[in-house]
């Protein structure tokens, strides 16, 4: 298994291959203009709103929001991780890629980190079921119903309490005490003989994999729960082992969440163990931290269907809020099972049994609204006002966004009915504070960036200053060469649209870092982008819906710059005027004065 594609390497698949030609082996296109058309793979559809832009060599699906390169196609349709889809896609091209050479040291480097790991993996395993000082650990876990044949898959193992176990072990063969530090296996200290002693002493030892199954770091929990030492201790950060990045149990969870098109969230490497072990396969756990993006677009490669199945704790709760918010915003549709009090999925499937468990993941998880407004009438007293408000308050925000007739009455329903408010009422909250919303697209200040792309779009709608941002960059990724013109003419910092901004951004620093004169090399530029963006830019480059003249993009766009200077500027100014700050005023009045006399040049 190839674990790192040389940059080289990438430049030279996406120059050999051709992205129509691949994506037709999936999709039957035909040729529309430039692009060509197709139903979508990714999502079912009778109408076609799948299309490929050969020349810049990207797809995009207008009905679902897929896009990217051929790599990102290619992945998604296969299910592949990125140096997959690269092997697959050089063997197509007939391009070697296991060329020594070019694997980077740094990447060799991080390859014997893992075998360290692997290393370790089989030595702790070894103690656990084959070494008779692991009986106790061994014991521990039959008690907890977990089978040798679990332990086998996961790869459980056991630590010796002992200081110098493992570093014995491993100057044995030879690896040396910086790489095991390196590991995080091993810490520096000064009492013990090596100058080093082992991170995992008496505890049971759960080795964490990545996508390809390899060992990249270790989380261990200690078999007595009377100790004051802490549960669990995990591996800290490394150069293989970021822990915002993984999810526990994905290696073997994919294909099921894959084929269920539904993946289950837990907290714990118990929860994902007790569950794989019943056979609900489609399982993976956030590992008690905070859930991060990078884990929320790891999920999307698979499905966008998430249940959240949380510890039912106080601090399982918080966790799920949070966690919900992220996938949310990264479009996946999520619900939220609620356990019985005190119970975690672990101890729900040894009570009650898998079926029972599926059963409730099925009819008992309930969408993000629903859990929200569960956890406000919770928290606050739906029969007093002040309750009613904060209620609703919690949750209007989500109410705003929902674009079905049918799901809108049916939660003003249900909220009328929990707070004893007419569905009227409430339906005229949600459109008071959606006019709001619009408001604030409309005066904010320039300063201020709206991170979420879907609120962005909603707050500006399709308003005209949308179009022309979107048109104008358009036009300079299609014409880079006309970067020049765009900063002496418009200049960045008229843009309103954070996500148009940061595309253009990033143009300019690219074309600065490479000293581009004539030739632009679209796709590697498209590589220095974050997935998210890169996904922006192919529905930007699929799209043709305005025209307009260039002349008429600087006028609209500088217009509504200065009127919204000019606005703001009023209303500071009539705010130091009631707080009659004289001086404020007076120098903000010069301001209004420049900008105005600049308005009408
Ligand atoms: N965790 C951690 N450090 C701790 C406690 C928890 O890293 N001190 C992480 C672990 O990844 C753990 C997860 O948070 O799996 C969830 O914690 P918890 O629910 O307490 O653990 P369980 O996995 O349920 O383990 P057990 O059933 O053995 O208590
Ligand atoms: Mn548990």
């Amino acid at each position: 298994m190839i674990n790192f594609i040389p940059e080289e390497k990438v430049q030279e698949i996406l120059e050999r291959v051709s992205i129509e030609q691949i994506i037709s082996r999936y999709v039957s296109l035909r040729q529309q203009g430039q692009n060509y058309l197709g139903l979508c793979p990714f999502h079912n559809e009778k109408t076609p709103s799948f299309s490929v832009n050969p020349s810049k060599g990207l797809f995009y699906c207008f009905g679902c929001g897929v896009g990217g390169n051929v790599f990102t196609f290619i992945m998604k349709a296969e299910n592949y991780t990125f140096a997959e889809a690269a092997e697959f896609l050089a063997s197509q091209a007939g391009i070697l890629l296991a060329d020594n050479k070019l694997i980077k040291k740094a990447d060799k480097e991080k390859n014997y980190l893992i075998d360290i790991n692997t290393l370790a993996q089989k030595y702790y395993h070894y103690l656990l079921v084959e070494s008779s000082k692991g009986k106790k650990a061994l014991e521990y876990l039959e008690k907890r119903g977990i089978s040798s044949n679990t332990i086998k898959e996961f790869g459980i193992g056991y630590s010796l309490d002992d200081w110098e176990s493992l570093i014995n072990f491993m100057k044995k063969r030879n690896v040396s005490l910086s790489k095991l530090e390196q590991v995080g296996l091993i810490s520096p200290s000064s009492g013990n003989n090596s100058g080093y002693y082992d991170r995992f002493r008496g505890r049971i030892i759960f080795p964490i994999y990545n996508l390809n199954g390899l060992v990249i770091g270790f989380g261990g929990r200690i078999i007595d729960d009377t100790l004051k030492a802490p549960k669990y201790l995990n591996s800290p950060e490394t150069k293989i082992f970021q822990k915002s990045k993984l999810l526990y149990g994905m290696n073997i969870a994919r294909d099921e969440v894959r084929r269920k098109d539904l993946v289950i969230l837990v907290e714990g490497y118990m929860d994902v163990i007790a569950a794989h072990q019943k056979g609900i396969k489609n399982t993976v756990a956030s590992l008690g931290t905070a859930f991060t993006a990078d884990q929320a677009r790891m999920l999307k490669r698979y499905t966008d269907n998430v249940v959240i199945a949380y510890d039912a704790d106080e601090a399982g709760q918080e966790a799920a809020l949070r966690g919900l918010s992220i996938l949310h915003e990264n479009g996946c549709k999520i619900k939220i099972l609620t356990l019985p009090e005190k119970s975690d999925p672990d101890d729900y499937i040894r009570k009650h049994g898998p079926e029972k468990f599926i059963h409730s993941i099925k009819n008992q998880a309930v969408p993000l609204i629903e859990y929200k407004l569960r956890i406000a009438i919770q928290k606050n007293n739906p029969d007093a006002l002040e309750g009613k408000k904060k209620i609703l308050d919690f949750i209007i925000g989500d109410l705003v966004e929902i674009n079905s007739l049918v799901e809108r009455e049916y939660y003003l329903r249900l909220i009328s009915s929990k707070l004893g408010v007419t569905e009227q009422v409430i339906a005229a909250e949600i459109g008071k504070y959606s006019k709001r919303l619009q408001n604030i697209g409309a005066n904010r200040d320039k300063k201020v960036i709206v991170r979420n792309n879907s609120k962005e779009k909603y707050l500006f709608g399709e308003s005209v200053q949308y179009r022309v941002e979107r048109f104008l960059a358009k036009y300079i990724l299609e014409n880079p060469q006309k970067i020049d013109w765009f900063q002496e003419s418009v200049g960045l910092h008229l843009f309103q649209v954070s996500k148009f901004r940061f595309l253009i951004a990033s143009l300019i620093k690219y074309i600065e870092d490479n000293e581009i004169s004539d030739r632009f090399n679209f796709k590697a530029f498209m590589l220095t982008l974050p997935e998210e963006s890169q996904s922006i830019l192919s529905q930007l480059l699929n799209t043709n819906e305005d025209t307009y003249s260039l002349n008429d993009c600087v006028y609209i766009i500088k217009n509504n710059w200065y009127k919204t200077q000019i606005e703001n500027l009023k209303k500071e100014i009539s705010a130091a005027e009631e707080c009659d700050q004289r001086e404020v005023v007076d120098s903000l009045v010069l301001n209004l004065i420049q900008l105005q006399r600049e308005w009408k040049k």
